[in-house]
């Protein structure tokens, strides 16, 4: 018996000696020393042993239990330094680096993403981005783009004055005329900006914003404007759009057309899958986008400098509301809601 105890200890104090870790440590406890174990078991019978031996026995177990208790303590204070000093290699901080950037917490709202889409495909096409001034004169917001003096546009109802002379501009469209007296020709630029008129309901609100296009060069005609703009449809609204152009009258287009694009509902047709009326384009296949037209050559006399001689030079231009582009992309029914910063509306987008 005394045998079996000391090959039992020298088996166990050569693994305690080898153990890798404190977990491995624990094991060994457990197996040499735990209740179950064959040591302790041991020294439980040892009362039970003949007296002769008992002592010898007794003395050899104990012994045997103390040194392999005092070796695990010991090992285990050694490891558990070598562990110590292994996590705090690893988990050293380095206080020098920047603090973690905080978790973007928002996103585009939809009226942005939406110029910036817009802003993306005629960069795409050539075009530049101009910005104007929101309050402007009478002259370029109306005159010079050849409004008569008795157009409806120009009424106290139909437009916010800040002086006889001076207006929120009504549309983006004064900037055809700052940007060519900014630049000779050629010139191609976009101007994204907010504009103002006094209507309030589902489709409009005071202040709204707008996207102006312009070029303008040597032979540029009516089929370079429907090649742009069939472009922008094509982006905007999905690759299998069309776009016709519809006569229409603006004071500084001529000739002026609206254009439509084909109903990315229903695909053109005009009739839902299910045979109903499409509601998008109220069953006609086409839906209006914006306004455009070949820059009447009046136009070109208002702009003071640089010779926009209209016997060389022609232009097209035209010009959308953001809003409604967002709108109907996205089924937005009800304008307000842009404005509202109902986080459950914002959140669906961007
Ligand atoms: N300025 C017009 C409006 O606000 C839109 C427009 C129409 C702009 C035709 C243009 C154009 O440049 O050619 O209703």
């Amino acid at each position: 018996m005394i045998d079996r105890i000391d090959q039992l200890r020298s088996e166990a104090v050569a693994a305690i000696a080898a153990a890798p870790s404190t977990a491995a440590l624990e094991a060994l406890r457990v197996r040499y020393l735990g209740r179950k174990a064959e040591l302790p078991n041991l020294l439980r019978g040892v009362a039970e042993l003949p007296p002769e031996v008992r002592g010898q026995v007794g003395k050899a177990a104990n012994q045997a239990r103390q040194a392999l208790e005092s070796l695990i303590t010991q090992r285990g204070a050694e490891l558990e330094v070598g562990e110590l000093q292994e996590r705090l290699a690893a988990d050293r901080v380095d206080v020098t680096l920047p603090g973690s950037p905080p978790r973007p917490v928002g996103r585009h709202h939809l009226l942005t993403a939406t110029r910036r889409e817009i802003e993306d495909v005629f960069c795409g096409l050539g075009f530049r981005v101009v910005e104007g001034p929101e309050v402007e004169t009478v002259y370029y917001n109306f005159d010079a783009l050849n409004h008569d003096p008795a157009h409806p546009a120009r009424a106290r109802s139909d437009t916010f004055y800040v002086a006889d002379d001076v207006v929120l501009r009504t549309h983006t469209s004064p900037m055809q005329v700052r940007a060519m007296e900014a630049q000779p020709p050629p010139i191609a630029i976009i101007v994204p900006g907010r504009t103002y008129r006094p209507d309030s309901d589902a489709t409009h609100t005071p202040q709204f914003h707008q996207v102006e296009g312009l070029a303008v060069d040597e032979d540029i005609t009516l089929a370079d404007l429907k090649g742009t703009l069939l472009a922008f449809a094509r982006s905007i609204f999905g690759e299998e759009r069309e776009i016709r152009l519809r006569p229409h009258y603006f004071p500084f287009t001529e000739p002026s057309v609206e254009v439509d694009v084909s109903c990315f509902q229903c695909n053109g047709t005009g009739v839902l899958p299910d045979g109903a009326r499409c509601n998008l384009c109220k069953g006609t296949a086409w839906i209006e986008i914006l306004g455009s037209g070949m820059v009447d050559p009046n136009v070109f006399a208002h702009v003071r400098d640089y010779g926009y001689d209209p016997e060389r030079i022609q232009g097209f231009a035209f010009g959308m509301g953001i809003e409604r582009i967002a709108m109907l992309k996205h089924g937005v029914p009800d304008l307000r809601l842009f404005y509202d910063n109902d986080l459950r509306f914002l959140e669906q987008f961007g």
